[in-house]
């Protein structure tokens, strides 16, 4: 049987399910660990780097005892995981709940319906995901892959942050300390000096890089299952194994026509199974992962992480990197995607009720009045990005509970624009000037509504491609192309096989078209992947309101952190 005829039958076939309750226990705390030779203190998980990995059944109840022992709040956000009705638990500090305040504990109590595969969790508070992230895996209620091997890949940039050793430039042992330096200015934060996969920077940053190599043993002669992960705060990247072909067969949790590569794209907050392929020869091979960026005129971390994958009993140290693809190469990311089709056919909201065109862009917002010049070291502004030119500020609540409880005034207005405010050749010559403000707005939807999104890239500072996430949702991508969008060109959109992702791309210089039905209320932030993005106004928070059926409402809320 083909693995495509497997995976049909578990889509389409009835299945009994015997769901059951997981428990986990976080404890969020400071860790010493050494990279390359430096020592540091990290915010971790229980200690661990990458942080545990959570691994449920579908249909099971989850429930993550969440203690804060770490010196700044925190919330955990569950990647992916639809939280149906149980907004309350999807994490996001200060849209569905307020910090975890250290010293105390939250939590999280939801189940796992209607999905399966790889997703993962990570801090949705600051910059602290940086090193607070974990896999999280939903098994399918009958494996498709009997003689499956679960590889866990993580790839950060976050010890980018601990090399900065430069007479004069002395990152503090932490990223916040990075990043406060960076807001301070005005500015965006340095890049990144290394990459790593599952929390390792591999063989090719000098000296002592060889024990910071992460090792994988698979068995010969078999077909294996990786799952991927991109929780690096800031980069798509390549990824790809020496001599291996790699099958994709899910994107975010979702099932994909299966189609080989020799590279995969992945952006920041996607997750991606592969399947390979080992031969019958004892052997090791390099794994390896490095930046993709749409924008050349920006710098970028332009270094290679490795890993090795040992096929059967062998300890060798491989020297030949996967031929990947050139840090700049649209050509091929447009390729791959291209690629990209959903396994489920016909499942696309045919009609739509309602759409939105929202622009996604970076700005220079102005230097506030009483603000100092060394604030505003970015084009005598600020960096900033905005949606539909608001750049969204997070008010000091939690932007569901004062929908809950109809406090709303003072926390956020409903008034976040449908189409652009301002309609200019959003791909063209940048204008001159088109400030975006600053708010706490919201867009409001009716439960049951069928959402079309187009979300269009600007050129305004420069154009880059951003990851863009849905929280509480699975959308379908039914089109994208580059220049502006206009409505001639819904004529275009694949609306019988589209992928059904978290996050997305929007292409630089180009636009992306969604679609999803609006049937699970709450408050639902939608951003850019990209943490630098997000920390400086690239969001906007979504609210479903409840439908008429009680299946159709939010449950009431536990005890919540307060603010
Ligand atoms: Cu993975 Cu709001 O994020």
């Amino acid at each position: 049987m083909s693995i495509l005829t497997i995976l049909f039958l578990v889509a389409t076939t009835f299945q009994t399910v015997h769901s059951s309750t997981k428990h986990y226990y976080f404890t969020v705390e400071n860790k010493t660990i050494t990279r390359l030779c430096r020592t540091r203190t990290i915010v971790t998980v229980n200690g661990e780097f990458p942080g545990p990995q959570i691994e449920v059944d579908e249909e099971d109840r989850v429930i993550i005892e969440v203690t804060n022992k770490a010196s700044s709040g925190i919330s955990i956000h569950w990647h992916g995981v639809y939280q149906k009705r149980t907004c309350w638990f999807d994490g996001p500090s200060y849209v569905t709940q307020c910090p975890i305040q250290p010293g105390n504990s939250f939590t999280y109590n939801f189940t796992v319906v209607g999905q399966r595969g790889t997703l993962w969790w990570h801090a949705h508070a600051g910059w602290l995901r940086a090193t607070v992230y974990g896999a999280f895996i939903i098994q399918p209620s009958s494996n498709p892959l009997p003689e499956e091997h679960t590889i866990i890949l993580g790839m950060s940039n976050f010890f980018a942050y601990f090399l900065h050793d430069f007479p004069g430039q002395w990152w503090n042992s932490d990223v916040s300390a990075m990043v406060d330096e960076a807001t301070a200015a005005g500015v965006p934060p340095n890049i990144s000096d290394a990459l790593t996969i599952n929390g390792l920077p591999g063989l090719l940053y000098g000296g002592c890089s060889e024990s910071d190599t992460a090792r994988v043993r698979v068995a010969e002669s078999n077909t294996h299952l990786l799952r991927l992960v991109n929780a690096a705060m800031q980069i798509e990247m390549f990824f790809g194994i020496a001599n291996h072909t790699l099958e994709v067969i899910e994107i975010d949790a979702s099932y994909v026509k299966p189609f080989n590569t020799s590279t995969v794209v992945i952006g920041p907050g996607q997750s991606m199974n592969v399947l390979i392929t080992t031969g019958s020869d004892v052997g090791s091979y390099l794994m390896a992962a490095r930046a993709y960026s749409a924008a050349p005129s920006i710098p970028i971390d332009n270094t290679t992480s490795s890993a090795i994958l040992e096929v059967g009993d062998s300890s060798d140290v491989p020297a030949d990197l996967p031929d990947l693809p050139g840090h700049f190469d649209t050509a091929f990311v447009t390729e791959f995607e291209d690629k990209v089709l959903g396994l489920v056919e016909g499942a696309v909201p045919t009609e739509i009720d309602k759409e939105m065109v929202i622009t996604v862009s970076m700005n220079v917002l102005d230097c506030p009045p009483d603000a100092s010049e060394e604030s505003c070291q970015f084009f005598e502004g600020r960096a900033g990005a905005s949606m539909n030119n608001i750049s969204y500020v997070h008010p000091n609540t939690s932007i569901l509970e004062a929908f809950y409880t109809g406090a709303s005034s003072g926390v956020y207005t409903t008034d976040f624009p449908q189409y652009p405010p301002v309609v200019f050749d959003y791909t063209g010559p940048p204008p001159a000037n088109l400030n975006a403000v600053r708010g706490t707005k919201v867009h409001v939807v009716e439960y049951g509504t069928r959402m079309q999104v187009i979300l269009q890239g600007t050129s305004l500072v420069v154009a880059e491609s951003h990851p863009m996430h849905l929280h509480g949702f699975d959308f379908f991508v039914v089109g994208r192309g580059l220049g502006n969008y206009n409505s001639s060109l819904a004529s275009t959109f694949n609306l019988w096989d589209p992928p059904k992702h978290n996050t997305v791309q929007v292409p630089a210089g180009g636009w992306t078209a969604l679609r999803f039905l609006a049937t699970n209320p709450g408050a639902w932030y939608f951003h850019c992947h990209l943490d630098f993005h997000l920390s400086v106004g690239l969001g906007i928070v979504l609210i479903v309101e409840n439908g008429d059926e009680p299946s159709e409402q939010l449950v009431p809320p536990p005890v919540m952190p307060a603010c």
